[in-house]
């Protein structure tokens, strides 16, 4: 299994990945929206001989009142239901973390499973003063500190790219 930055003649089979792993295309519609629009965006493919197996995008977040904090959020991210627990899904976000380990980027943040993200030390954004623009259940929002110390005194709000509320 490869994990790579995504081609363009992925595109078709990210799409068919997420609109088979959630249950409307919404998350599919998502990734092409967010490809379009946001910038930077990291998007990576687990692929096996030529087949997508996973697909993973982070675009950038703002934290009101921190106009000088670049973060990112971790969204959409699926693998296809023959292809999950094997450590694909993992493989990918790690490789993401990585991708977003830039200078002058502080953190990423994501809404998701906490017994899945807490594996790759995302703890509960509450931590850090920070909450999401969704009300959500408070362990479900988590954020990751690329650098220690990074979200100290970046108490906020989070808002994802305006593409997410089409969803
Ligand atoms: C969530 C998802 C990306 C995980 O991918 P994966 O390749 O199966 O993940 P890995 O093989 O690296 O890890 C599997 C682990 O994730 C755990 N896991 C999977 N879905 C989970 C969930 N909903 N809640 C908690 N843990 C979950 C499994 O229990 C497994 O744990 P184990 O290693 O202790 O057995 C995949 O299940 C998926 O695409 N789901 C549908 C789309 C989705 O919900 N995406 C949003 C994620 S926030």
């Amino acid at each position: 299994m490869l994990v790579r930055a995504e081609k363009e003649s992925d595109r078709e089979a990210v799409f068919t990945l997420h609109a088979s792993a959630f249950e409307t295309s919404a998350e599919a519609r998502l990734v092409d929206a967010l490809r379009e629009q946001a910038q930077p965006i990291v998007s990576l493919v687990a692929e096996d001989k030529g087949i997508v197996h996973g697909h993973i995008m982070f675009s950038p977040v703002s934290l009101s009142g921190n106009t000088d904090s670049k973060m990112m959020g971790l969204a959409p991210m699926a693998v296809a239901l023959e292809s999950q627990r094997k450590g694909i899904g993992s493989a990918l976000v790690r490789a993401g973390l990585d991708e977003c380990r830039q200078p002058g980027i502080a953190a990423v943040v994501v809404l998701g499973y906490p017994d899945y993200y807490v594996r790759f030390g995302f703890v509960s954004s509450r931590r850090f003063g920070i909450e999401s623009e969704y009300d959500v259940p408070e362990d479900v929002f988590m954020a990751l500190e690329l650098r220690p110390g990074s979200l100290t005194g970046k108490a906020g709000t989070i808002a994802y790219h305006g593409a997410f509320s089409d969803l």
